[in-house]
C-alpha cells in the first residue's frame, strides 16, 4: 500500500516523459541551416491555418510568389498598391522572418494598363515611369525587405545576349544597370540581385550573366548578388552547378538559390511520385545543399523554395503535368526531399569542419 504513491508518481512521470516526447519540437529547416531558408507564398495561402503554421515555423525567409510583381503593385501611371505585399510582410514580421523582394522589373506579369500603353510611350516617358515605380516601391519597403530582384530574366532564354524585351527595345541594353542605380538611390542598404533561370544548366547564359556582372563591377553599378532560380530536373549536372557557384563566388557576390523546385515527371506520364523518383529527388536535394553549404559564409544569401506543397506548384500548369517538385506533399507531410535538405546540411558541414 505504501508503494502506491511511488508507483502512481512513477506513472505520472512516465506519462510526462512520453507526452513530452510527443510534443518535443521536431527539427525545423530554419533552425538546422546556418543560412536563411525561404518559401514563396501568397496572401491567400497564408490565410489557411495549417499552411501558415508550416510556413511560419519551418522557414526563416519569405518571398511573395506574385504579389510584389508589377502586375499587383503597379495600379496605374504613378499609382501604386502595396496592400497585398504589405500583408506578406506583416506575416513575416510576426514570424521573425526576412523578406526577399521579387521583382521590380520583368517582361512578364505586367499590369494590363501597362501592356496596353507601353508601345505608345517614347523612351523618356517609359524611363521616367519606371524610375518612379522603382523609387516608390523600394522606398515603401525600405527596412522591411532585405533584398530585391531588380530585373528578372533580362538575358535571352538561349543565353546568347540580352532578351529583346520591350524594355530593352525602348531603353537600350544598359537599362538593367540604370534600374540597379534607381533601386540603390531609394535604399542605400537593401541588397540588389540579378535573378534568372538556367544559370546552372546553360553555360552560355551563365557567361552572359557574368559578363554583365563584370561590367557592373567595373563601372561601379551596385549589385550584391545573383539569384539562381533552380527550376531544375533530376538530370541537373552537379559539375555545372558547382562551376556556376564558383564563378559567382569569385566575383564576391551573394548567391540566392531563389526559386528551387525539382521536377520529377519529365515525360508527363507518371500518375504519382514513385519511390524511386522521390529518392532521386532526395539525393539531388542533398547534393545541392551540400555544395551550397560549402561556399564561403559571406557568399550565402538563402535557399528559397518556390512553394510549399507539391499540389500548389506553378509547374503543374507550366509543364501541363504534376511534377511533385517541393518539400511537402499535398497533405503537408514532409517528403524524402525534406530529409535530403537535412542530409545535405550535414554532409556539407562535415566537409567544412
Ligand atoms: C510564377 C508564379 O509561380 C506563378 O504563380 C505565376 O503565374 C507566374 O510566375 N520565374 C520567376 C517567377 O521569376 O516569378 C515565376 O513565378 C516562375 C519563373
Amino acid at each position: 500500500m505504501r508503494l502506491f504513491p511511488f508507483f502512481s508518481s512513477l506513472g505520472l512521470l512516465l506519462v510526462m516523459i512520453i507526452s513530452n516526447g510527443l510534443d518535443s519540437p521536431e527539427p525545423r529547416l530554419r533552425s538546422m541551416a546556418n543560412f536563411p531558408v525561404g518559401v514563396a507564398v501568397s496572401p491567400q495561402r497564408l490565410a489557411q491555418t495549417d499552411y501558415a503554421q508550416i510556413a511560419g515555423s519551418e522557414f526563416s525567409s519569405i518571398t511573395a510568389e506574385n504579389v510584389m510583381k508589377p502586375q499587383y503593385s503597379w495600379a496605374a501611371e504613378r499609382e501604386y498598391d502595396f496592400s497585398a505585399g504589405d500583408s506578406v510582410v506583416a506575416f513575416a514580421e510576426n514570424h521573425n522572418q526576412q523578406v526577399h523582394g521579387h521583382t521590380l522589373v520583368w517582361h512578364m506579369m505586367q499590369p494590363k494598363w501597362l501592356r496596353e500603353s507601353i508601345d505608345s510611350y517614347d523612351s523618356a516617358t517609359l524611363e521616367n515611369l519606371l524610375r518612379d515605380y522603382i523609387h516608390s516601391v523600394v522606398k515603401h519597403y525600405r527596412g522591411k525587405v532585405v533584398s530585391w530582384d531588380v530585373v528578372n530574366e533580362a538575358i535571352a532564354a538561349e543565353g546568347d545576349g540580352m532578351r529583346n524585351s520591350v524594355y530593352r527595345q525602348k531603353l537600350g541594353d544598359d537599362y538593367v544597370a540604370r534600374c540597379h542605380q534607381y533601386a540603390r538611390e531609394a535604399d542605400p542598404d537593401v541588397l540588389l540581385f540579378y535573378n534568372d533561370y538556367s544559370v546552372a544548366t546553360n553555360p552560355e547564359k551563365l557567361k552572359t550573366i557574368l559578363t554583365m556582372v563584370d561590367d557592373f563591377q567595373a563601372r561601379g553599378i551596385p549589385i550584391d548578388g545573383v539569384g539562381m532560380q533552380m527550376h531544375i530536373g533530376l538530370d541537373l549536372s552537379l559539375d555545372n552547378f558547382q562551376y556556376a557557384l564558383d564563378e559567382i563566388v569569385k566575383r564576391n557576390l551573394k548567391i540566392h538559390l531563389s526559386e528551387v523546385d525539382i521536377r520529377t515527371n519529365p515525360e508527363g506520364t507518371a500518375g504519382m511520385l514513385t519511390e524511386e523518383a522521390a529518392q532521386q529527388q532526395q539525393e539531388l536535394m542533398a547534393e545541392i545543399v551540400r555544395l551550397y553549404q560549402q561556399i564561403p559564409e559571406q557568399n550565402k544569401f538563402a535557399i528559397t523554395f518556390w512553394g510549399l506543397r507539391d499540389n500548389e506548384s506553378w509547374l503543374t500548369q507550366n509543364t501541363g503535368n504534376p511534377q511533385w517538385p517541393l518539400l511537402f506533399d499535398d497533405n503537408f507531410s514532409k517528403k524524402p526531399m525534406y530529409q535530403g535538405f537535412l542530409d545535405g546540411l550535414e554532409t556539407g558541414q562535415t566537409k567544412l569542419n
